[in-house]
């Protein structure tokens, strides 16, 4: 199974989503059937490892952030089964941005998530501390709700 986990700059929330799903998924043992990637709608800061306010968090978890950002690509709606956006802005994006050809699956990231009623992960770029914590909470508990859901539909 393809998944592209996807926010604006690709330097704070997905690369986030891509190594914390990464580590689930290889806890479960799992590696073999996933592979994973993450990107921007945006491509400003293609070529960039992730943002070291968010690297530092991270890692105070045990998270390893190694991914380079890119920009989205119309491949990757034809390569990808799921791509999952951070924010309502990215999905819109993604939708507009979407070949006629596509056959990925859009969604937003916290929507399979049925442990909380928010539907975004907020951009911590121009914030403080609390809004890096705040990313990774979030993405710790969708990333179990998210690979529970996906292992019981195939
Ligand atoms: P991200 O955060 O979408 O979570 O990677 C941002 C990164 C860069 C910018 C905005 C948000 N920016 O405006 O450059």
């Amino acid at each position: 199974m393809k998944v592209l986990f996807v926010c604006l700059g690709n330097i704070c929330r997905s690369p986030t989503a891509e190594a914390v799903f990464r580590d689930r998924v290889e806890k479960a043992g799992l590696d073999k059937l996933f592979e994973l990637d993450s990107a921007g709608t945006i491509a400003v800061h293609a070529g960039e490892a992730a943002d070291a306010r968010m690297r530092q968090h991270a890692s105070k978890r045990g998270y390893q952030l190694d991914s380079i950002s890119r920009g989205v690509v119309a491949e990757d709606f034809r390569n990808f089964d799921h791509i999952f956006a951070m924010d309502q802005q990215n999905l819109r994006d993604l939708q507009s941005m979407a070949p006629a050809d596509a056959t990925a699956s859009l969604s937003l990231f916290l929507e399979h998530d049925p442990s909380t009623d928010t539907l975004e992960v907020p951009d911590p770029y121009y914030g403080g501390g609390a809004g890096f914590e705040r990313v990774l909470d979030l993405v710790e508990e969708a990333s179990e709700a998210l690979l529970t859901k996906l292992r019981s539909e195939r």
